[in-house]
């Protein structure tokens, strides 16, 4: 049996990061070191009581969760989504978490933890960079510690969900994703072309609420809440699907590509640009680009089937 990858996810909890929290905790391919909370889909108070919450509802092991970066590195950010619900995870009544977070800052956390490891760690990165653009300022040579990043952020040809270029997690914090970007660290972006394409129905939600396994009804209470909010039959895996990729890398179509994240004020601010010319040498190309690998598209049905496994509802989940 080869040996579990060890992670630390980055989330801002968050009905799609607690799918994507769900989905991590229950694959035997992946050892959760740790989790640190970042501002973004709501208050940072907020991602850390909804991140304790969700770990009690399905008594996971003793996980540190660590709190960072309650707003971005350099500018206030952007008002919490309405979609999320007021208590970011689609106000399903969940209790208040019983289990207490670290004591550390989670840029601190996040330091101690990589330089302790015996290998290279792999961060999974599902919010606003906030906090790891700050981890990979203040501690530069960390990155030998850093295996690979996987982001979900931005776009590749798809339209924006926040301004009509960009995505929330770069549009949150666009000189954090920069920094990250820009480092030179190995990263998989996760944008919103293959965020879209993972859906579950509102039928199917409704069975997993109906589930056995307190995970599973989470799930399906946070799915059936993003249907009601957009008036659709459908809603989507969202940040699990990066998961999915560190998971099952198979399942994902990937390209290498130059990234740029424009950070000048206006309408394209936060917007990912890809220099996706077939030629490039000798061609002007103005400003800091990066390649990194891009996921393109996803092998839904596969995805989905991970997501139901790990919810133990193979038979809410249809094929
Ligand atoms: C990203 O922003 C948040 O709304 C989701 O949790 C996801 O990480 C999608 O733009
Ligand atoms: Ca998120």
């Amino acid at each position: 049996m080869t040996e579990a990858l060890p992670v630390l996810l980055d989330v801002d909890t968050g009905g799609d990061d607690a799918l994507a929290l769900l989905l991590a905790m229950a694959s035997p391919t992946l050892d959760v070191r740790g989790i640190t909370c970042v501002a973004g889909n709501c208050a940072l108070e907020q991602v850390v009581s909804n991140t304790l919450t969700l770990l009690d509802a399905i008594d996971a092991p003793p996980v540190p969760v660590a709190a960072g970066m309650d707003r971005p590195v350099l500018n206030p950010g952007l008002p919490a989504p309405a979609l999320h619900g007021g208590d970011g995870m689609g106000d399903l009544g969940l209790p208040a978490p019983r289990r207490c977070r670290a004591g550390e800052h989670a840029v601190e956390f996040l330091r101690r933890t990589l330089s302790d490891a015996d290998e290279p760690v792999t961060l999974i990165c599902l919010a606003p960079l906030s906090n790891i653009a700050m981890l990979l300022r203040m501690y530069p040579r960390i990155g030998e510690k850093i295996e690979r990043l996987y982001v979900m952020g931005g776009t590749y040809a798809a339209p924006g969900n926040t301004t009509p270029a960009g995505e929330f997690n770069v549009c949150h914090d666009p000189e954090a994703a920069s920094i990250v970007l820009q480092s030179g660290l190995p990263v998989t972006l996760y944008p919103l072309d293959p965020f879209m394409q993972v859906r579950i129905t509102e039928e199917e939600a409704k069975a997993l609420t109906q589930s056995k396994g307190a995970g599973a009804r989470i799930a399906g209470g946070i799915i059936l809440h993003y249907c009601r909010f957009f008036g659709m039959a459908f809603s989507l895996i969202g940040d699990a699907g990066t998961v999915a990729t560190v998971i099952d890398p198979e399942g994902a179509t990937t390209v290498g590509k130059p990234v740029h994240v424009e950070l000048s004020s206006g309408v394209t601010r936060g917007a990912t640009v890809f220099d996706r010319r077939i030629l490039t040498d000798g061609f002007a190309r103005e400003g800091e680009w990066t390649e990194v690998d891009v996921v393109t598209k996803v092998d839904a049905p596969r995805y989905r089937k991970l997501m139901a496994v790990a919810l133990g509802a193979l038979e809410a989940l249809d094929e």
